[in-house]
């Protein structure tokens, strides 16, 4: 063998064993470096013979090519071998961040629930402004100026004379003076009292305001209307009870109280809404204000319906304090989760 084949080899081995970068850099200076010894072969050709040198030449040829070969094969495992390495260190099993995963508001299940129940009896969505002026809320729903629900003690009034609407019946004569009859819609929105806040009672609370007007509507269909609403909300079981009661736009005007052994409390009559047939004079009104006679109290009849949503919700989910759906608590809101 010659002494380059053994050089070769040599180099080989050492290549082979360089466990890292530096390790198999310096085993290039060794053999390919300036004063390497495959560098200082190539000094001793110039005291080789004419015959042996061509030969001698070609072995250092191929022998150093052999050489750089190897380091660059050695260099590219290193370096993929590190890479690897490196991705071990990642733990692909640890959890991510979590998202913080919203719900909705026990109040909008609530008003959710009830709106597609009236919708599978035929009931379509009106709307009207928070802010309304006294006829829509008072004049319109014939109550008169002296009556105590118009008094600035119980309503929030804005210096231009307008108001926050003290209930949602402000929607049943905009529904109305917007289109003829036959009527069949709810309202559901906020309105807006001077109450002494308490564990039942807010200054903003929420109804469903609901209007029926056609011809022979009568307090069957109302009460059947909203015994079926209730069953639908709190049970089969559900006891509905109308009381007699007095409102100025709905004649006659009922209050609805609601009992099921369901409940906690189950034992107890719990007023829910107000309701009762639309009062000929809210007709007249409408129709003065449209010009025409299209709600002509003669041929049409109506009812109307108020639902407190904060009640309901309060029996529903069995909230003892109204104060809580305001005070955005983590801790009550993810209950409802
Ligand atoms: N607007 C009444 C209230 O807020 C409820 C009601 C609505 C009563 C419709 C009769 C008809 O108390």
């Amino acid at each position: 063998m010659h002494p380059l084949e053994q050089l070769r080899d040599d180099a080989l081995r050492d290549i082979e064993s360089a466990r890292d970068e530096q390790a198999l850099e310096a085993t290039r200076v060794k053999y390919l470096g300036r004063s390497g010894s495959v560098s200082s072969w190539g000094e001793q050709m110039k005291t080789l013979g004419k015959e042996e040198r061509p030969i001698v030449g070609k072995l250092l040829n191929e022998t150093r090519n052999a050489v750089a070969a190897a380091i660059e094969q050695r260099a590219g495992k290193l370096r993929s071998q590190k890479e690897t390495e490196a991705l071990e260190k990642i733990d692909i099993s640890l959890p991510g961040t979590p998202s913080e995963r919203g719900s909705l508001h026990p109040l909008t299940q609530m008003l959710d629930r009830s709106i597609d129940i009236f919708r599978r009896m035929g009931f379509a969505l009106a709307d009207g402004p928070d802010i309304d002026d006294e006829w829509h809320c008072f004049d319109a729903l014939n109550t008169p100026p002296e009556h105590p629900a118009r008094n600035e003690q119980d309503t929030f009034y804005l210096p231009d004379g307008r108001l926050l609407r003290t209930h949602t019946s402000t929607v049943q004569i905009r529904a109305m003076q917007a289109a003829p009859p036959p009527m069949r819609v709810i309202a559901p929105g906020s309105c807006y009292r001077r109450d002494e806040v308490d564990a039942t009672h807010s200054a903003q609370f929420h109804q469903i305001e609901g209007l029926y007007v056609d011809e022979k509507v009568s307090v069957a269909d109302l009460k059947g209307t909203l015994e079926f609403f209730m069953r639908e909300i709190f049970g089969p079981d559900t006891l509905v009870q109308f009381r007699p009661h007095f409102f100025p736009f709905t004649e006659p005007s009922l209050e609805v109280y609601v009992k099921s052994k369901a409940l906690k409390g189950g034992e107890q009559w719990i007023e829910v809404a107000g309701c009762g047939m639309v009062h000929p004079a809210v007709f007249e009104a409408v129709n003065k204000a449209r010009g025409d006679k299209a709600y002509d109290p003669e041929k049409w009849t109506g009812f109307a319906f108020g639902l407190g949503m904060d009640r309901l919700a309060m029996i529903l989910f069995d909230i003892p304090d109204v104060r809580l759906f305001a005070q955005n608590d983590l801790r009550f809101l993810r209950q409802f989760a």
